[in-house]
């Protein structure tokens, strides 16, 4: 006989599958945009596949706005820590360019670990398009210098 903590045991393993560390979600799914998928892998300076890396990415909104807080952190915003293999897994909306500005619409990176700070950037093109679920997939490697 199953005992009641047992049954809501059950109930909540779907929702930790969910929770996996090396997978976030930045836009809620009423932020208004393109939804994006960006997936990839973290490798280390020697080639080899960087597990537990922390992985902050900040971007804009589909108006190409940060809409910082007081302390300066864009809304859209979230970490995650990479996966056994180095990867990790995104999921927003395509930013907007800034406005009035010829500046490729971006999403900033930082890859982090105690005393360590890597700033990268991936950058979108007017040419991606999305797949036929209407959702972008964009795939997305990182190197530590
Ligand atoms: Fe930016």
């Amino acid at each position: 006989m199953m005992t009641r903590i047992g049954f809501l045991a059950l109930l909540l393993i779907p929702t930790l599958a969910q929770a996996s560390p090396s997978r976030m979600k930045i836009a809620a799914d009423n932020e208004p945009g393109q939804r994006m998928i960006v997936t990839g892998q973290v490798f280390g300076a020697d080639g080899r596949p960087r597990a537990g890396l922390q992985l902050y990415a900040y971007h804009t909104d589909a108006q190409g706005q940060y809409k910082r807080d007081a302390q300066g952190v864009a809304r859209l915003h979230g970490t995650l820590v990479t996966a056994n293999d180095g990867s990790y897994t995104i999921d927003t909306i395509k930013p907007g360019q800034y406005p009035g500005r010829n500046i490729p619409a971006h999403i900033h990176i930082h890859l982090r670990e105690p005393g360590f700070d890597q700033e990268e950037e991936i950058r979108f093109t007017e040419s991606m398009h999305p797949d036929s679920d209407g959702v972008f997939r964009v795939r997305h490697d990182f190197r530590l210098r």
